[in-house]
């Protein structure tokens, strides 16, 4: 080895050493990463969605795992640059959005912040509620869809295209590039969206939307049809574990004093009717997709996101949740698990 190569594998060393003891591990997130992809890159567990057609073409086996941290450093292993639609992930940064616009209250008083303990799509959920509190109580949840397209239908703006702008604005600064619609994905989901038209018009009835539901599902339709690779949700993951700001641009894309709220709707609702057992499992706030992706979030250390299509029957995709859990739980990612003085968890 030369004397250079020696400086620049030393100065590896002590880079990855610094990283490791800011996220309270002596483990390297390289390690981690490489050790679950290895680990899981030929389970055969699950099934891509199906209910959009476009989504049922999608390649079982693409499999990404990307983390970064909050100062910035990147760790990949697999296939981290085929996009997939990003699906449901974009509810936690539409409603981050209007959050960010309206502030912490709007979503709570328009829509609720409480979890449904139903599927994403469900309308017996809405139809309890009212049934029990009334038309148009606050008792639903932005990341499931009668919440979802509501909290779209609340981004300000005089016209779709202007919404649209903001909407596809904020996805692009979370993730520090510039994002483009899937349009094959965005034209099978709006062939077959007819439950969601439903309960767009269902949310109208109930006055969660004030107006123009159609525009609502349109534009929540396409933001969930925006095509992500695992990179780009790592860094939107890692955008809101850093306090809002984006780790590499440092664009600021939402106050540290929001970042909270959305963490703690992600914690209740993320996996859906499994959210319960992924916060068990791993204390970390996320968020599926039916595109097969899923972001995590260590706040204050990293965000983390994987890639897989194949989904379980609760609609999260089967490699991205173990995978997360063994990486995190590895680096010491659960915000629950407490650090004592003698350093052990
Ligand atoms: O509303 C839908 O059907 C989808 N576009 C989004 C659903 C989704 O990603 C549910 N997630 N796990």
């Amino acid at each position: 080895m030369t004397r250079r190569m020696t400086r620049f594998a030393a100065a590896c060393f002590v880079g990855a050493t610094a990283v490791a003891t800011l996220i309270g591990q002596s483990a390297s997130p390289q390690q981690a990463v490489d050790a679950a992809y290895g680990k899981y890159k030929t389970l055969q567990e699950g099934k891509n969605a199906d209910y959009i057609p476009a989504l049922a073409k999608v390649d079982p086996n693409l499999f990404g795992i990307a983390l970064v941290t909050v100062d910035g450093k990147v760790y990949t292993a697999g296939d981290v640059g085929t996009e997939v639609s990003i699906q449901s992930i974009s509810k936690v940064f539409t409603m981050a959005q209007v959050i960010q616009e309206q502030g912490l209250e709007s979503i709570e008083k328009r829509i609720g912040v409480d979890a449904t303990g139903a599927r994403f799509n469900s309308i017996i959920a809405v139809e309890s509620v009212k049934v029990v509190q009334g038309a148009g109580a606050p008792e639903m949840n932005p990341l499931v869809n009668p919440g979802a397209i509501s909290a779209t239908s609340m981004v300000k703006g005089s016209s779709a295209n202007e919404v649209w702008g903001k909407i596809i604005g904020f996805h692009n600064d979370a993730a520090g590039r510039q994002l483009t619609v899937l349009q094959d994905v965005y034209k099978s989901e709006a062939d077959t969206n007819q439950r969601n038209q439903a309960i767009g018009a269902l949310m109208l009835a109930y006055g969660y939307i004030k107006d123009n539901w159609q525009q609502a599902v349109d534009l929540y339709t396409r933001q969930c049809s925006i095509g992500v690779n695992a990179k780009d949700l790592a860094m939107m993951a890692a955008t809101l574990a850093g306090g809002g700001t984006n780790p590499v641009t440092h664009k600021k894309v939402l106050d540290a004093d929001k970042v909270p709220g959305v963490l703690a709707v992600m914690a209740t609702a993320g996996l859906y009717d499994d959210s319960g057992k992924w916060l068990y499992r791993t204390g970390l706030p996320a968020k599926s997709g039916v595109g097969g992706g899923i972001i995590a979030v260590s706040p204050g250390k990293f965000g983390i996101a994987v890639v897989s299509p194949p989904l379980d029957d609760a609609g999260n995709s089967v490699r991205a949740q173990k995978a997360i859990a063994d990486i995190s739980n590895s680096l010491g990612g659960n915000p629950y698990a407490a650090r004592t003085k003698a350093g052990t968890q």
